[in-house]
């Protein structure tokens, strides 16, 4: 059997980085892309140095061009595509929501949500061409609850889960899965950086979490792998939820 072509978008670090791994030890050839061309290195490095096949290509997930690039390249390259995981987003600054500008709102919804839509634009028919497949968007818990301060990123994240849902139906006979992922807080550097200029943040943050503590990297990949995988062939249109407890946790009792 030929073997999977996976993508991911993001693929320089944290989530994005080991969901790459994921995809190189399910023994697909994986293309990392990423606007931080070290980062992106040092992804295909580390899948290189299991053994596992990849490439790198820059792209910025808001730019159409960047998206078609990143596309033409996985079909040049490796002959198709059929995993994908749309993992990169770019937060608003906290900010009450009549502080915020019109240009942060903008920005924040070109990556986070117009950046999604853009990928799975140009993915679909490559994939379909490819025989079918899934896409796993990554949105997050903020994306199904209120988190003050962060309208622009909470308002994408849940435009990200609808419009998955949405191409869910669109595809469902047509051989493509597309899920969500909604992730709780995780050990990644955009996390290391939040807590680094506000530490005051730290214990409610882990707090907020049943388990006390913020996901790794691979526990939010796992999932993402999984839901791309022949072993979620039933699975669309789903929002995962894997947040230690966030979702579930009442703030009512302290255990
Ligand atoms: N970190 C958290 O606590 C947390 C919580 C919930 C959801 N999430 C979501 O999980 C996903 C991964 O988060 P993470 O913390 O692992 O990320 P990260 O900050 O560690 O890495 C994100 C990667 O995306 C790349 N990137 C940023 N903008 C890009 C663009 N326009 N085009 C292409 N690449 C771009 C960055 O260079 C980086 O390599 C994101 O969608 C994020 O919103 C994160």
């Amino acid at each position: 059997m030929k073997p999977k072509v996976a993508l991911v978008m993001g693929g320089g670090a944290g989530t994005g980085r080991a969901t790459a791994l994921g995809f190189a030890e399910e023994g697909a050839s994986v293309v990392i892309a990423d606007v931080n061309e070290e980062g992106g290195r040092e992804t295909l490095a580390q899948v290189q140095a299991t053994g596992g096949h990849g490439l790198f290509v820059r792209a910025d997930m808001s730019e159409a061009a960047d998206v078609q690039n990143v596309v033409a390249q996985a079909l040049q390259v490796f002959g198709g595509l059929h995993m994908v995981s749309n993992n990169a987003a770019l937060s608003a600054p906290n900010k009450p929501v009549t502080d915020l500008s019109e240009d942060e709102w903008d920005r924040c919804m070109a990556v986070t949500l117009r950046g999604v839509w853009l990928c799975m634009k140009y993915q679909l028919p490559l994939i379909e061409a490819s025989g079918g497949g899934a896409i796993v968007n990554v949105a997050s818990v903020s994306g199904i609850r209120g988190e003050a301060f962060q309208s622009a990123y909470a308002a994408a994240k849940g435009g990200v889960i609808n419009l998955s849902k949405t191409v869910a139906v669109e595809y469902a006979k047509r051989g493509i899965r597309i899920n969500t992922v909604c992730p709780g807080g995780i050990n990644s550097g955009g996390m290391a950086f939040y807590l680094e200029k506000m530490p005051e943040m730290r214990d409610r943050t882990l707090n907020a979490h049943a388990m006390g503590r913020l996901a790794e990297p691979r526990e939010i990949a796992d999932a993402v792998v999984y839901l791309c995988s022949d072993r979620a062939s039933f699975i669309t249109g789903h929002d995962l939820v894997v947040d230690g407890g966030i979702m579930v946790r009442s703030n009512v009792i302290d255990l």
